[in-house]
């Protein structure tokens, strides 16, 4: 399969009814693929009813909606990609940005952590391996295992909530899954840098975990965590562009037989493009929210401006509101 070099990033949009995409959904999706995005990334995508972070999660299940929103993104133009994500059970999202006390949040994890058992991440595992072949099955062509911003895969990389690679197992049976078809393109969303001061060890597990994959499997490179600061996820615009840039490419270079993917105030793509790695591709998700033909602006004209003012509004969660709205894209 074709790697698109220029992507929507794995969105949540929140519209989602019982798990199942809405219409609304489909055409949030369909109005972005094509218009010189590769592959569309649906995002968040649960794969039980205990492990979705908010209501308005969608869930994989063999609802023939499911397809039609796979199909609606293909005829549109862009390859059709889901995320699947699982949080721990009794998990709650933060609403604010930033945490007050980032020990408290940590410690948070670790006691929801500490409550599977190795039986239940076999069971979460095996519910995963289920809703890939769903997901192959209603024609998704990408699936991404979401292990980034503090979601249960996440954890299990992390070496401070678990020094003894408790639920190392499941992960590894649903990549070998993942890395078994020839048919689909895949990836492994992770939280590069949290902004703690183990990074580095976080950061070797993961490297760990995904080096056998390489060339099957590829990395998407997020940041954060979502109850510690989600400004490394959503890079606030006044950081500036191509926020996380530098070690991507460091990456892209030290593993030139890998495919990389990375996010975070990517505003000039087709410049970056003349001067990344060629096996380090680009996601945005922001800039496309507010405006589903931004590619096609910035291919006609380089210097043409992104919409996106970084108002917050499409943070559906954080604002308490039920799904993503965007003042700039108001239908
Ligand atoms: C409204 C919204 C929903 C998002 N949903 C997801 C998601 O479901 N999964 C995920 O991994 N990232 C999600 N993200 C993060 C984006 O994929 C992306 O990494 C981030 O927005 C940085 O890219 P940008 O600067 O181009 O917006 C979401 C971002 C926004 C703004």
């Amino acid at each position: 399969m074709k790697t698109p070099r220029l992507r929507l990033a794995p969105i949540n949009t929140g519209m989602y009814h019982n798990g199942v995409p809405t219409l609304e959904n489909i055409d949030f999706f369909a109005a972005r693929a094509g218009c010189g995005i590769g592959m569309c990334m649906v995002g968040n995508i649960a794969t039980t009813s205990v492990t979705v972070p908010n209501a308005s999660t969608g869930i994989m299940s063999d609802n023939l909606s499911w397809g039609s929103l796979a199909e609606a993104i293909r005829k549109a133009g862009s390859i059709s990609g889901i995320q699947l994500s699982a949080t721990l059970p009794g998990y709650r999202g933060q609403r604010s940005f930033v945490a007050l006390d980032t020990e408290t949040a940590m410690r948070q994890y670790k006691v929801l952590f500490d409550q599977m058992s190795e039986y239940d991440w076999q069971t979460l595992g095996d519910k995963f391996i289920q809703s890939i072949e769903l997901c192959w099955r209603h024609g998704f062509e990408h699936v991404q295992l979401h292990a980034a911003h503090g979601y249960a895969f996440s954890l299990i990389l992390d070496p401070k909530i678990n020094p003894e690679k408790h639920g190392w197992k499941a992960l590894i049976s649903i990549l070998k899954l993942l890395a078994s078809s020839n048919q689909h393109g895949t990836s492994l969303r992770v939280s590069w840098h949290t902004g703690l001061p183990y990074d580095d060890k976080r950061q070797a597990r993961i490297l760990e975990v995904w080096r056998p994959f390489i060339g099957k499997i590829e990395l998407d490179l997020s940041n954060g965590y979502y109850n510690l600061d989600k400004r490394h996820i959503y890079p606030p615009h006044q950081n500036g562009g191509a926020t996380f840039l530098n070690n991507a490419v460091s990456l892209a270079d030290e593993f030139p037989e890998a495919s990389l993917v990375v996010a975070g105030n990517m505003w000039n793509p087709y410049k970056l493009l003349e001067t990344i790695p060629s096996n380090l591709n680009i996601s945005i998700g922001r800039a496309l929210i507010a405006d589903p033909n931004y590619l096609l602006h910035q291919r006609n004209d380089k210097t043409s401006l992104m919409l996106c003012d970084d108002c917050g509004k499409c943070h559906f969660f954080s604002k308490g509101a039920k799904s993503i709205e965007c003042p700039l894209w108001p239908n």
